[in-house]
């Protein structure tokens, strides 16, 4: 099943450590090459010879032991196809959320730019530390995937969450990322996500709520799946593909000018207005004598529309063009007409009525209409799920 991917795995200081002997076993059963690292602090829980004798590899630790003239922090993050690291400490999490490369193994994380997917263990009340859990934000901000610890009795003596998840939780997760990983290769893809910013004035501006996570979900996925990315978006996001960062609609649509030539798939996940001001303020906008402000609105380009019409204008069979719809009412019909309107290839129609999905929120339901009038209804799931299901479904 794993044949020809090579899995870094990274283990750090935690009681856990000796659960990822077991892992080694099941990666190299399923036929992956397995590649050990270790920080110094891991071997006081598991020695190197046992996993030397797992892995069938050599174990690195010593980030001066250098063999060759690439060193190891840079041979091993190029040639690996995922790296994994299990159990991660509250410590080495730390280290690689503000760039500390001071081991092995923190200066390969600094350096990988494929998937990494961590599985955190450790006592509950140091999951909960602020410190940590805020340096786990910034590792999903990047697109790294957290493998979330579950609920139990810790080796500690505590009961709460901290224990590094399943095994058979983190085996699925590598063989998920490691069997879409080619799915888009050779594909350049053009995301766009969050809400565009229209100035009133210097200091006011007319937005929306969205938050920019499902475009990055996609981008995330798109990278994970061997595709080139760029990501336009209004959001600040870092992730280790090209992200160009834009205001207001026409800024946006510049932007996408700029990459249509070369791009083979583009999706608008992008909450784009439909109007601004007609014209900005240079001066903030004074409080009058009058209680009523107008202010006069023109209509923003139809972006999306815009790509279709170009690619139909220069019969081109190429990009693949992907929108996304957010309705309050009438999802369903407001999206067939959409579909037909712009003559894009798909459509994702999410509803923002409900609260626990779409703008904002960590999950969302979608329903995908296609150019053929098919209709595929996504359950709520998690935006990276979502995306990955997205992806997978337009590259076929
Ligand atoms: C017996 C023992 C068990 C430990 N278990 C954990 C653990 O599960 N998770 C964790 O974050 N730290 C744990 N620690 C603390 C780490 O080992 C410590 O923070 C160390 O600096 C981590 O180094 P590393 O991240 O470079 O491996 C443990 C320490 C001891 C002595």
């Amino acid at each position: 099943m794993l044949s020809g991917k090579t899995i870094l795995i990274g283990i750090t200081g935690g009681i856990a450590a000796y659960k990822i002997c077991e892992l080694i076993r099941k990666f190299k059963k399923s036929g992956a090459n397995v590649k050990v690292v270790c920080t110094p602090n891991a071997l006081n829980f598991v020695t190197k010879l046992t996993l030397q004798n797992l892995s069938q590899n050599e174990v690195y630790v010593e980030e001066f032991d250098v063999k060759s003239w690439k060193p190891e922090h840079i041979s091993l993050a190029d040639e690996a196809d995922i790296m994994l690291i299990a159990p991660a400490t509250a410590n080495t999490i730390s280290k690689i959320a503000q760039g500390i490369a001071d081991n092995l193994l923190t200066s390969i994380a600094c350096a990988f730019r494929k998937k990494m997917i961590i599985a955190p263990a450790m006592n509950c009340n140091m999951w909960n530390n602020a410190a940590v859990q805020k340096n786990l934000s910034i590792l999903k901000s990047r697109g790294i995937e957290i493998l979330e610890p579950d609920s139990g009795f810790l080796a500690c003596g505590y009961l709460g969450k901290g224990r590094l998840c399943r095994l058979d939780k983190i085996f699925d997760a590598v063989v998920e990322a490691l069997k879409c990983s080619d799915k888009l290769k050779g594909k350049k893809v053009v995301i766009t996500s969050g809400g565009t910013i229209e100035d009133i004035d210097p200091v006011r501006y007319i937005s929306n709520y969205s938050s920019g996570k499902m475009g990055f979900a996609l981008a995330n996925n798109a990278a994970d799946m061997g595709a080139e990315v760029v990501l336009i978006t209004t959001k600040d996001f870092e992730a280790p593909y090209k992200i160009v960062k834009v205001k207001s609609a026409l800024d946006m649509q510049s932007a996408l000018d700029n990459e249509f030539d070369t791009s083979d798939i583009i999706i608008m996940a992008a909450a784009v207005a439909d109007y601004r001001v007609k014209e900005m303020c240079a001066q903030k906008i004074k409080k009058g004598e009058s209680d009523v402000l107008t202010l006069e609105l023109v209509k923003n380009p139809d972006i999306l529309a815009g790509l279709c019409e170009r690619r139909a204008h220069n019969s081109l069979d190429k990009p693949l063009i992907v929108g996304f719809c957010a309705e309050t009412e009438n999802l369903l019909q407001n999206a067939k007409e959409k579909i037909n309107k712009k003559g894009c290839d798909f459509l994702v129609a999410n509803d923002i009525s409900r609260s626990d999905i779409g703008f904002s929120s960590d999950d969302n339901e979608v329903t995908i209409l296609d150019y053929s009038g098919a209709i595929i209804k996504l359950d709520k799931a998690p935006k990276r799920v979502i995306a990955r299901k997205i992806l997978e479904l337009i590259s076929k």
